[in-house]
This record gives structure tokens, C-alpha cells and sequence, in this order.
């Protein structure tokens, strides 16, 4: 007779043949190197992070490299990563590492809490990844696993993340080295095979226990989210703007950014939330650079 293995045990049997080999997962990878990919992983692609996060980590290999660089620096090297707040938000988290914590990223969830730019996901995420403590790390492909395995729902309800917090604790398993590998194993499954537009069921370790499954797959009964646009928006604005800025060694006169988008309105509004945001400067001779540039 096989005895059936836990839910965690078989995720965690699944990720030991399927897991990407992904540098911040690295052993050897640092715990500011592991907050920088979590805050860039927030919201964009592996494969976008990836060359972007190397080149962030060679050149400031610690957060006191990248408080001794300029706030411009860690804009031009986010490159079109997107929602580039997220790299000044960075190089003040590497500010207050180096004043606070005398240059070591702190372990504990509250001083995680603290640092700008760090919330709930990216502090248990930097605990558990970078100091092997055992929590729940639940990002949005998480809650959609557990949301079909155990809820037997296609989707995540829109308010409903204590409620998936609160059903992966349940899974995780006691000992903290095994509850981290079930967190990143958790991840991965949701990334790679219980995806949002076509799972990969037959793939799937926890197939045979998934109410989702056992349900017949019903399709997602509530409220959808809105899609997300992104041409003609200003945020493809702001995005061309900084482009300009990232390009240029020097600052730049207004003609420049002119040239990016024809609708004046739309590009002064756009010009005007980033000067707002703090990601370009508007120097008193009536040019642009980026902060400290
Ligand atoms: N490994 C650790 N954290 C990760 C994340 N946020 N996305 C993908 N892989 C990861």
C-alpha cells in the first residue's frame, strides 16, 4: 500500500524535479540581493527581472553600495522594468538598512514592516527566503493554488487574502527549513502549472486531492478584475519620459521629451507626476534629469 504523502510533502517532491534555477534562490544569494528580486518580482515577470536584478546586484552588492549611489543611479538601472517608484522606494530601503542596521537587512517582520517600500508580502518573503523562518508567503499565484485546491474555486474572491493567508498556515509544514521550500514550492506550482489562464492539471502533484478538480472545474462566478490597459495611458507616458532620461548621461531641455508624445496635455500631466513622484528632477534652467543626476 502507498501511503498517501501530505499536500505540502508532494509540492515540495514536485518542486525538487521541476524548480527553475533562479538566481535569488541561489543558496549563496544574499538577503538584500533576495529584497531586491522580491520588489522587483512584485508585479513583473521573471524573465523581465532577471538580467535586471544581475546587473543591480553585481554593481551594488550590498545596500550600502546603492545608499552611497545617487537616487538617479537606481532609476536609469531599473530600466523598463515598470512602476519604477519601486526603485526609489529601494534606495531608500538601502538608506535606512545602512543607517539602521549598520548595513544588514534586518530579520525580524517588523523592522522588515518599516523599511519604505517593504509590505506584508516582500517582509515575510525576505524572512522566510533570505533567513529561513518559517512563514506564510502568499503572493497572487498562492492564493489562486489554494483557492482552487482547497476552496475549489477558479479564482480568488477580490477580498479575500486573510482568508488564503490563514489556509496556507494550515499547510505549512512545522519545521522551518521544509516550511520554506513549501513556500517557494508553492510559487512555482502556482506559476508554472495552476496558472491563471491554462493550468496544467495532468501536471499537477495535488490533482487528485483538488476540489477544484473534484468540482469539475467550475469556471470563476464573481466579480472580474478589471484588465489592466496600457497603451495610451500615461502610464506608457511616464514610461517614455524616463526613457528619455535614462538614455541621457546629461539633462535634458523640454524639446526632448516633446518628441515623445505628440498629445501636449497628456505629456505634461505625465511629466508632471513624475517631477510629483520624485523620479525626475526639473532643474531651475528649465531641463530635466533624474534625482541627483
Ligand atoms: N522565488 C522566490 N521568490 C520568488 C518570487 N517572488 N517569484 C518567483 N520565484 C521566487
Amino acid at each position: 500500500m502507498t501511503v498517501d504523502p501530505r499536500p505540502a510533502d508532494a509540492v515540495i517532491a514536485w518542486y525538487d524535479v521541476h524548480a527553475r534555477d533562479l538566481p535569488w534562490r541561489d543558496p549563496g544569494a544574499s538577503p538584500w540581493a533576495v529584497l531586491v528580486s522580491e520588489v522587483m518580482l512584485q508585479q513583473t515577470p521573471v524573465a523581465r527581472v532577471r538580467p535586471v536584478w544581475e546587473s543591480w546586484v553585481r554593481r551594488w552588492p550590498a545596500a550600502a553600495d546603492l545608499a552611497a549611489d545617487s537616487r538617479g543611479e537606481a532609476v536609469r538601472a531599473w530600466g523598463r522594468l515598470g512602476y519604477p517608484r519601486r526603485a526609489l522606494r529601494l534606495h531608500e530601503a538601502a538608506t535606512a538598512i545602512t543607517g539602521r542596521y549598520a548595513g544588514q537587512v534586518p530579520a525580524d517582520l517588523p523592522s522588515l514592516l518599516a523599511l519604505p517600500g517593504v509590505g506584508d508580502y516582500t517582509a515575510r518573503a525576505v524572512a522566510c527566503f533570505a533567513y529561513g523562518q518559517r512563514h506564510a508567503v502568499v503572493d497572487t499565484n498562492v492564493r489562486r493554488l489554494v483557492a482552487r485546491a482547497v476552496l475549489g474555486r477558479a479564482e480568488p474572491a477580490l477580498q479575500s487574502a486573510a482568508r488564503e493567508m490563514a489556509l496556507v498556515e494550515a499547510l505549512l509544514p512545522a519545521e522551518p527549513a521544509q516550511a520554506k521550500r513549501f513556500s517557494v514550492a508553492a510559487m512555482e506550482l502556482g506559476a508554472l502549472v495552476c496558472t491563471a489562464r491554462a493550468p496544467a492539471c495532468p501536471a499537477c502533484p495535488i490533482r487528485s486531492r483538488c476540489a477544484w478538480q473534484s468540482a469539475g472545474r467550475p469556471a470563476h462566478d464573481g466579480p472580474v478584475r478589471p484588465a489592466q490597459r496600457f497603451t495610451g495611458t500615461d502610464r506608457q507616458v511616464r514610461g517614455l519620459l524616463l526613457d528619455v532620461l535614462r538614455r541621457s548621461p546629461d539633462a535634458v531641455p523640454t524639446e526632448a521629451l516633446v518628441a515623445v508624445w505628440d498629445d501636449w496635455q497628456q505629456r505634461h500631466r505625465a511629466l508632471a507626476s513624475l517631477v510629483d513622484d520624485g523620479l525626475i528632477a526639473a532643474r531651475p534652467d528649465g531641463r530635466y534629469a533624474l534625482p541627483d543626476c
